[in-house]
């Protein structure tokens, strides 16, 4: 299998990645690009494998087979926390937050993978310590401002509307400074309004210079935001391409058919 190297503006490379789980394939022969800069979606019915495709990509499980090329460099078979390292963030379908922190305190755990000391090593006795301090709490009240939650820095992120908690893990995640934020399902749960807001959040994030995958049922906002769409159905890419062309293709059409998406 020949990959090209880059100087495409390729940031990210899936190819043949399949995953099985009990006989049942959740991915078949999945590849895809991802090109630096871009908002990509991906959607597909419940249990088509989007999902899966984020726990491959940010090594929470091996794949049965595939490769995956992130600059270039393969990450299939590195830690989550290797390929955290390396620039790759996502946030997950169901919230995990550490509710009984403060919203600026959850945004610290994501800093504290950038300091030198780390959580465990950090002193307030030391007067470095004392300035990463300062440095990361600066640091999360940008990445709440990017989000609209720095009026909430002080307050308990469990004591947070179910909208806003969304927004913490998305603030969360950019705290890592990745270079691609993986999103899994953002807009779920959230009123028309908060979608709308969430549509500007996600922009602002693809102007910071991040590269955005959107897991998404609502079509609204996917067909809106996404540069390039990616369909999978149980576990296969069934098509690619504009939101446009895939909103109009016969296959995409039938995949959605009697299921509850609008
Ligand atoms: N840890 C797991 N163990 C067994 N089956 C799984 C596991 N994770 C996902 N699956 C199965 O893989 C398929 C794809 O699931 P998932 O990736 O969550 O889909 P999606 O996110 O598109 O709804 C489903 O059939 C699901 O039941
Ligand atoms: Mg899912």
């Amino acid at each position: 299998m020949v990959i090209n190297g880059s100087g495409n503006g390729m940031l990210l490379k899936a190819r043949g990645l399949t995953k099985v789980f009990g006989g049942l394939a959740a991915l078949k022969d999945v590849s895809f690009d991802i090109r630096e800069g871009m908002i990509k979606a991906i959607i597909g019915p419940n249990g088509a494998g989007k999902t899966t495709l984020y726990d491959l990509l940010t090594g929470i499980y091996m794949p049965d087979d595939g490769r995956v090329l992130f600059h270039d460099r393969e990450i299939i078979g590195l830690t989550t926390h290797e390929i955290a390292a390396l620039g790759i963030a996502r946030t997950f379908q169901t919230i995990r937050l550490f509710t009984g922190m403060t919203v600026i305190e959850n945004i610290m755990v994501g800093l504290h993978h950038r300091t030198k000391a780390g959580m465990l090593k950090s002193s307030l006795r030391f007067p470095a310590a004392r300035r990463e301090e300062a440095w990361m709490a600066g640091e999360a009240m940008r990445y709440l401002d990017v989000v609209g939650l720095e009026m909430q820095a002080e307050n308990l992120a469990g004591s947070l509307p179910f909208g806003q908690q969304r927004l913490l893990e998305v603030a969360r995640a950019l705290a890592t400074d990745p270079k691609i934020l993986l999103l899994d399902e953002p807009a779920s749960g959230l009123n028309t309004y908060e979608t709308r807001e969430l549509g500007e959040i996600i922009y602002a994030i693809r102007d910071m210079g991040i590269t955005v995958v959107l897991v998404e049922h609502d079509m609204g906002l996917v067909m809106r935001i996404s540069d390039e769409v990616l369909v999978l159905d149980y576990g296969e890419i069934i098509a690619e391409g504009s939101p446009e062309s895939v909103r109009n293709d016969p296959k995409v059409i039938e995949a959605y058919l009697g299921s509850q998406l609008d």
